[in-house]
């Protein structure tokens, strides 16, 4: 079953502390760190908080930069992601910031919560999933009704052990800030619990400001480690986007996805999209990052048919403007077959000029579903 890629998001005190127990929220990271998270915020689908961390801190939980809210828009998404938020009992305070900020919100709950929920006018989707709340259904629903990919989750942390110990978190971002707590009673990020996988991998530490972000990628049980899923997940985004370019009888529908080393999206894209009829989706994509971003020297283009080496409709095939935006990572579904270009070999030109391809056969057939009626036999 499809699940968003999940993505942890947390700061700690030295003696691991989430909070302290005064009635205000303890700031443990600083502006500059706030800043990344509004980044990360922005580069998301869906932001989940459980009921615990809106009663403790009534979060708003946006993305506060108008530039970042633009680019947003600007890529079609909506301007906000989409507010989760899971409780069991339904009980939220009607009044709570989480609410009456930003774009669309979910209340994901049981049955019995549900009538809760609605008995007080909460201003979200309502949705019970049964008897018990479980993450598994939470994930697919948001995946497959609510279309989200990416989502990021910023506790507490009741949801993030238990994310964590059923093996349904992709990455960690961990910050860790310069102070104690010193208080028992205080919450800590993650509680006692059974945890899989041994070892995390640690994918990157950062100085911001005063704070170290450190990046973890658990590995999921049965998932293999992150690198291997998270291609996969892009991948599938990729081939899924490749469905939404208008039709055409002379070219093939791609899709492609631009994600930076630490898992952002820079940007996505599909064939003729917007006013450009003969746009291709890794061209599509690229035009939506600056050309001078120093993340594009580190990151994957996720495409759905393999880059072309050659094309009628410009003069540069996207093999060579992908090799020319600095990147040196590509992950694609499908080889080109010899429909339009005969002998066309956008691989060998990448690898040929130092770029790692990689080949996941397993997404062809979904690649191959929206150009049926340009491969026959
Ligand atoms: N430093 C940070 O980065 C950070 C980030 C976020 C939060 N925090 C802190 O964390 C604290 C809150 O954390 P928390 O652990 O108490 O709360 P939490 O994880 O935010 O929320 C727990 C609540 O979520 C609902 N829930 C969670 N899992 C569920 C399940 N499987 N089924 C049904 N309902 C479920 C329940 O709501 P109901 O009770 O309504 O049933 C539960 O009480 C606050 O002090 C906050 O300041 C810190
Ligand atoms: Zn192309």
């Amino acid at each position: 079953m499809p699940h968003p890629y999940v993505l942890l998001s947390a700061a700690v005190s030295l003696d691991g502390y989430l909070d302290d127990t005064g009635p205000e929220r303890l700031l443990l990271s600083g502006p500059a760190d706030f800043d990344r998270v509004d980044e990360v915020r922005a580069g998301v689908d869906a932001i989940l908080v459980g009921a615990g961390t809106i009663r403790a801190d009534n979060p708003r939980l946006l993305v506060n930069s108008p530039e970042r809210r633009a680019a947003r828009v600007g890529a079609g998404r909506p301007e906000y992601p989409l507010k989760v938020t899971v409780s069991g009992s339904g009980d939220l305070d009607p009044a709570a910031r989480f609410w009456h900020t930003g774009g669309e919100k979910v209340l994901y709950t049981t049955d019995r919560g549900a009538g809760r929920a609605r008995a007080l006018g909460l201003a979200a989707d309502v949705v019970p999933l049964g008897p018990e709340l479980g993450w598994r259904p939470l994930l697919e629903h948001l995946h497959t009704v609510r279309g989200v990919r990416r989502l990021m989750v910023e506790g507490g942390g009741q949801v993030h052990t238990q994310l964590l110990t059923q093996g349904l978190a992709d990455e960690l971002q961990l910050v860790l800030a310069p102070l104690f707590v010193g208080d028992p009673d205080a919450p800590r990020l993650f509680g006692p619990g059974s945890y899989q996988g041994g070892r995390l991998r640690l994918a990157e530490t950062r100085q911001v400001g005063d704070v170290v972000l450190t990046r973890y990628e658990p590995t999921a049980p049965g998932t293999g480690t992150l690198p291997a899923a998270a291609d996969h997940h892009w991948l599938a985004l990729a081939c899924e986007l490749a469905t939404r370019c208008p039709p055409s009888t002379t070219a093939f529908s791609v899709g492609a996805v631009v994600v930076a080393a630490d898992g952002t999206e820079l940007a996505r894209g599909y064939s003729r999209e917007g006013a450009d009829p003969v746009v291709h989706a890794e061209e599509a994509a690229l035009a939506k990052v600056g050309p001078t971003d120093p993340r594009l020297a580190t990151a994957t283009v996720y495409s759905s048919l393999e880059p072309c080496a050659r094309r009628a409709s410009r003069p540069a095939p996207c093999a060579r403007l992908i090799l020319d935006t600095g990147v040196r990572r590509v992950v694609t579904a499908w080889r080109e077959p010899d429909t339009f270009v005969p002998g066309a070999d956008g691989s060998g030109v990448l690898a040929g000029a130092g770029a790692a391809v990689v080949l996941l056969p397993e997404h062809e057939e979904r690649a191959k579903a929206p150009n049926g009626h340009l491969i026959s036999g």
